[in-house]
């Protein structure tokens, strides 16, 4: 690339010395409808629980999720997703609460569907919510059977799609996963459900916070790394989405975020498809925690999305959705 200009002929500080110029030629924006708001919900009546790990974020029982939903229509966040956290008692080896229709997912799809028009609901498939061990999979003589989950993913996925998922998010990262649901929801005629593919999901400590959200951190025995991809890893990427299109995937997601900008970039460079990136719970946290601690100011949460949209992100799943959201409205 050519450099152009020359001092002082060329001033780059010309077009930097008024709000209204910095606004003119700012290359990167965040609005509402770069945001996707995670929600997570337990059983129970009458609870909005604080969850220690993540300051501010909180568990709701259905009958009061109204309270979050309300002001995600309010401030125009385009999608949801929920994550539910299931009781000791409903996990077994096999996570076969994913396929039982009256579990909190499809209960609370029910629900929200049938109240908010205005904005889509996606949902997780893997099993993590559901096993006793913790792991996204079956487990058969302590390994993790890669096929034997599929069939129970291919109906988990139907069962959220006929309860009113729109966007359905395999985030296993075992192989397989989209051409399969993919085939399996257009037997069944959902041919409009969404996939959204956790396509490049590294095996990240900074999920421990959500882990804790959802109860299953106590529970997981070992890593993930069987299955999620190696930190250290780049190319890979390139053929976990390449992939994942070529199986029916809608959109593909990297994740986590802020640690993984170059990931979002090459993946954004290399496919022209929608890609999402999510700020997972241990950023969050990061942040919020400074924040409080008073290291960092908020302006420091704008920072940590736009960059995010600069790397080549369409939209963020970001616990700061609502938060974000009110203040670009507030600008
Ligand atoms: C599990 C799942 C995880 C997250 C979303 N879905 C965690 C994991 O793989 O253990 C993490 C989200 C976050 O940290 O905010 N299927």
């Amino acid at each position: 690339m050519k450099i152009l200009g020359k001092f002082p002929s060329t001033r780059l500080r010309r077009v930097r010395n008024s709000d209204w110029v910095r606004r003119l030629i700012s290359e990167s924006n965040l609005s509402a409808n770069d945001l996707i708001l995670p929600i997570f919900i337990r059983d129970g009546y009458n609870k909005i629980e604080e969850i220690k790990s993540m300051p501010g974020v909180k568990r709701y029982s259905l009958d009061r999720i109204s309270k979050i939903l309300d002001q995600a229509e309010r401030f125009k966040i385009p999608m949801i997703a929920i994550f539910p956290y299931t009781p000791e008692k409903k996990k077994n080896n096999n996570g076969l609460e994913a396929l039982n229709e009256n579990n909190l997912v499809c209960r609370s799809l029910r629900l929200i569907k049938k109240k908010y028009k205005k904005f889509g609901v996606m949902t997780d498939v893997a099993l993590d919510p559901y096993t006793s061990h913790g792991h996204d999979g079956i487990l058969i003589n302590g390994k993790i059977d890669n096929d034997k989950t599929l069939d129970v993913l291919n109906n988990q996925a139907l069962l959220q799609a006929s309860m009113g998922s729109d966007v359905i998010a395999p985030s296993d990262m075992m192989d397989g996963r989209i051409g399969s649901i993919r085939k399996y929801l257009e037997k069944n005629k959902f041919v409009d459900t969404k996939i959204l593919s956790y396509a490049v999901k590294y095996a990240s400590s900074f999920y421990g916070p959500f882990r804790d959200a959802v109860g299953s951190k106590k529970k997981l025995k070992g890593d993930k790394k069987t299955y999620q991809m190696d930190i250290r890893n780049y190319n890979e990427a390139i053929r976990e989405v390449g992939l994942d299109i070529k199986e029916g995937a809608d959109f593909v997601m990297v994740k986590p975020g802020m640690p993984y900008l170059d990931i979002i970039s090459l993946i954004k460079q290399n496919f022209k498809v929608p890609v999402f990136s999510y700020q997972v719970s241990g950023e969050y946290s990061m942040i919020i925690n400074a924040i409080k601690n008073k290291n960092l100011n908020k302006d420091s949460i704008y920072e940590s999305l736009i960059c995010l949209k600069r790397a080549g992100s369409n939209a963020i799943v970001t616990y700061f959705a609502l938060d974000i959201a009110k203040r670009i409205k507030s600008i």
